[in-house]
């Protein structure tokens, strides 16, 4: 595995890897591996050559006052992960190599980055696309990998790809969680043990509601009802919806195709999120798969 920090050295070892025709997957990623990353980077050296991942936390996706300087790193671990996961090339830039001096473009994906969590973390698709459209310029990757668990994040680079004609495809992978349901984030480290278990009503509400809509419920508003039956003992709910998963706008009255129930709240100072795709034909994988997107 190469290790790789500046953009030049990117470029050598990407144009040999193109040179000899072999495809290429890139796994983006902040660090602080956990296995819902692990899953991406399998799915990315079952299907690719020569796969990409990319640790860099991104400043500009984090609003003044977030937990940009304390977002929890391990670079050793990462790199032993990688290593053991089979990657081909481990990207490590430091902040000025993405944002040079002087760097002032970036990528507005409209009104799809100001809802949900967009309202709650005004600027942060930007900064998402921003980065992820200058990872896919500089690694030209055949497939990128994303999950499912940052629903809205993978919408909109859809669509940003989509809009700017960009040569990837985008595969979205199912959330992996933790045996008792909670969704795996890098961000679960900030919870204590009493944060944590106060958590689990997240998985245990989107749970339900999924039990009820696969048992025919099809009302948007009692679904996000049962989730929020679940999140009391959280200090805040900052949205819990049925959403078009493909424009992220929120549903009401009966659902009639594919949806996502989403959840964002904070607990313990920690903001969490989570979602569960609710397809009215029952075939939920093949849906993720829908969710690829190919510059058409
Ligand atoms: O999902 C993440 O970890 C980040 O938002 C991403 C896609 C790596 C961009 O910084």
């Amino acid at each position: 595995m190469r290790i790789v920090r500046s953009i030049p050295e990117l470029r050598v070892a990407l144009k040999a890897v193109r040179e000899s025709g072999q495809s290429i997957g890139l796994v983006p990623t902040m660090g602080f591996l956990h296995e819902g990353h692990a899953s991406l980077i399998r799915q990315s050296t079952a299907r690719c050559d020569t796969t990409v991942v990319s640790v860099f936390v991104n400043p500009s996706q984090f609003c003044p006052g977030e937990d940009l300087d304390r977002y929890p790193r391990d670079l050793e671990r990462d790199q032993n992960l990688c290593l053991k996961l089979g990657v081909a090339i481990l990207f490590m830039p430091e902040a000025a190599e993405i944002y040079p001096t002087g760097f002032t473009t970036s990528i507005e994906v409209g009104p799809m980055g100001d809802a949900l969590c967009g309202h709650y973390r005004p600027g942060h698709f930007r900064g998402v696309a921003t980065v992820v459209t200058k990872l896919f310029n500089l690694v030209q990757p055949d497939l990128a990998f994303f999950g499912q668990k940052d629903l809205q994040q993978t919408s909109i680079i859809r669509r940003v790809v989509k809009d700017l004609n960009l040569p990837v495809d985008i595969l979205v992978a199912p959330t992996v969680r933790e045996p008792d349901g909670l969704a795996l984030s890098s961000r679960n480290a900030y919870l204590d043990p009493k944060a944590r278990q106060t958590a689990l009503g997240i998985s245990r509400g989107l749970g339900k509601a999924e039990r009820r809509f696969q048992e025919g419920e099809r009302d948007a508003a009692s679904l996000a009802a049962t989730v929020r039956g679940e999140l009391l003992d959280m200090d805040e709910i900052q949205y819990c919806e049925a959403v078009d998963p493909v424009t992220m706008d929120i549903l009401a009255g009966t659902i009639t195709r594919p949806a996502a129930l989403c959840v964002a709240v904070v607990l313990g100072g920690t903001r969490l999120i989570d979602n569960v795709l609710l397809s009215p034909s029952g075939v939920v994988t093949q849906f993720i798969s829908h969710l690829e997107s190919k510059d058409s």
